[in-house]
C-alpha cells in the first residue's frame, strides 16, 4: 500500500495500448502528430493559445521562469512552494534569478503582501520578473488556493506589468474538488504548468501552456535544456488518455483521503486537520505518539504501508488510483494497532 505520492501510479492498460499504437514523427521538426494533438488538447482545456509537452513538472516550471525572466530578475513565490523548496535551486542555477519567498496561509500568499513585494523603479533593485503560484499547494497539504486570491494577485500583477505563472502540478485536483473548471483557475495566470504523471497516471510528462509567442520562446528554452525529443508521441499518447479519461476519477482519491484522515484522526497521538484535507494529500502530526518519523515509517513499512516524511513529526500520505477504499480501511486498522502496541 503505497501512499508516498501520486507519482507512483503506473500507466493504465489503455495508456499502454495508446503508447503501442501511437502515430509518431520527429517532434523537433514539429512532425509528431500525437504530440501535436496532446498540445492542442491541453491548450484548449487550459484556455491558452498554445501548449508545450515537457518532460517533467520541474522542467515546465523552469522553462517558464527562463522564458519570462532575465538573469538578475526577482521571482515572487510562496515560501513553501515546490519551485522554492524542491527544484534543486534551478531558478537561480539556470535562470540566474533571485527568489523572493512570501509566507502564505494554507499555501496562499496574501495579495497585499505580493503587491508590497513588487519592486519599484530604483537603480538598487532587481526587476520583479515573475510571480509564481501553486495550486493545489503540495507542502500545505494539497490545499486549494481560492480563485478569488488568484484573481486579486493577477489583477495586481497586470497593473504592475508582471507576468504570473501557475505551478498547477495538481491543478486538476483543485478543479475536481472545487467543481471549478481548470480554465477558470488558469484564466488568472499568463502561463500554467500541469503534470500528467501524478494523479492522472501517465508515466511521463507535463504541459506548459500560454500565449503563442510565449510557447514559441519556451520551445527554444526546452531545446536548450536538451528537452527537444524525437518520436515522443509514444509518451504523449498516455498524456492524451490522462486528460480525456483520468480527470473525473480524482474525486475518488479525494473521498479516500477524507476517509483516511477521519480514521487516522481517531487514533490517539495522531493529529490531523481533517477539514483541511481538501484533495488527495493528508498531513499527519505524529509527535504525540512519541515516535520519530523514522520509527513511525519503519513500523508502517513492516505492516506493508509506505508513507513519506515531511517536516519533523509530520508524515504525508497521498491517495491515488492504485489506492482502493479497502486499502485505506486496512491501513487505518494497522496504524491503530501499531500505535496501540508501539
Ligand atoms: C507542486 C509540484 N510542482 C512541481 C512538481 C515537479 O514535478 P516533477 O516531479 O514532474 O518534476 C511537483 C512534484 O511532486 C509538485 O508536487
Amino acid at each position: 500500500m503505497d501512499f508516498r505520492s501520486d507519482t507512483v501510479t503506473k500507466p493504465t492498460k489503455e495508456m499502454r495500448e495508446a503508447m503501442m499504437n501511437a502515430e509518431v514523427g520527429d517532434d523537433v521538426y514539429g512532425e509528431d502528430p500525437t504530440v501535436n494533438r496532446l498540445e492542442k488538447l491541453a491548450a484548449e482545456i487550459l484556455g491558452k493559445e498554445d501548449a508545450l509537452f515537457v518532460t517533467s513538472g520541474t522542467q515546465g516550471n523552469q522553462v517558464a521562469i527562463l522564458t519570462h525572466c532575465q538573469p538578475g530578475d526577482e521571482v515572487i513565490l510562496e515560501a513553501e512552494s515546490h519551485i522554492f523548496l524542491y527544484e534543486a535551486g534551478a531558478a537561480s542555477a539556470l535562470a540566474g534569478v533571485q527568489t523572493r519567498p512570501i509566507q502564505g496561509t494554507r499555501g496562499a500568499m496574501d495579495p497585499s503582501e505580493v503587491k508590497k513585494a513588487i519592486r519599484g523603479e530604483d537603480i538598487h533593485h532587481p526587476e520583479t520578473g515573475l510571480i509564481c503560484l501553486e495550486n493545489t499547494h503540495n507542502k500545505a497539504g494539497g490545499k486549494i488556493i481560492p480563485i478569488q486570491t488568484m484573481k486579486e494577485i493577477y489583477e495586481i500583477a497586470r497593473e504592475k506589468d508582471v507576468p504570473v505563472h501557475l505551478d498547477g502540478a495538481r491543478l486538476f485536483n483543485a478543479a475536481v474538488a472545487s467543481g471549478i473548471p481548470v480554465k477558470e483557475f488558469s484564466k488568472y495566470t499568463d502561463t500554467v504548468q500541469i503534470c500528467l504523471s501524478k494523479g492522472l497516471s501517465a508515466p511521463v510528462g507535463s504541459i506548459l501552456a500560454g500565449s503563442k509567442s510565449f510557447i514559441q520562446k519556451a520551445r527554444k528554452w526546452r531545446k536548450r535544456l536538451g528537452g527537444g525529443l524525437r518520436q515522443v508521441g509514444v509518451l504523449a499518447a498516455p498524456g492524451i488518455v490522462a486528460l480525456e479519461k483520468m480527470v473525473d476519477r480524482l474525486a475518488e482519491d479525494h473521498a479516500n483521503a477524507r476517509q483516511f484522515a477521519e480514521g487516522l484522526s481517531a487514533i490517539p497521538g495522531i493529529t490531523i486537520d481533517v477539514d483541511g484535507v481538501e484533495t488527495n494529500i493528508i498531513l499527519c502530526d505524529i509527535r504525540e505518539t512519541g515516535l520519530s518519523n523514522e520509527q513511525f515509517l519503519t513500523k508502517l513499512k513492516e505492516a506493508g504501508i509506505l508513507a513519506g516524511p515531511f517536516d519533523d513529526g509530520i508524515i504525508r500520505f497521498v491517495t491515488h488510483r492504485e489506492v482502493t477504499n479497502e486499502m485505506v480501511q486496512t491501513a487505518i486498522e494497522r496504524i491503530a494497532q501499531i500505535i496501540a502496541g508501539k
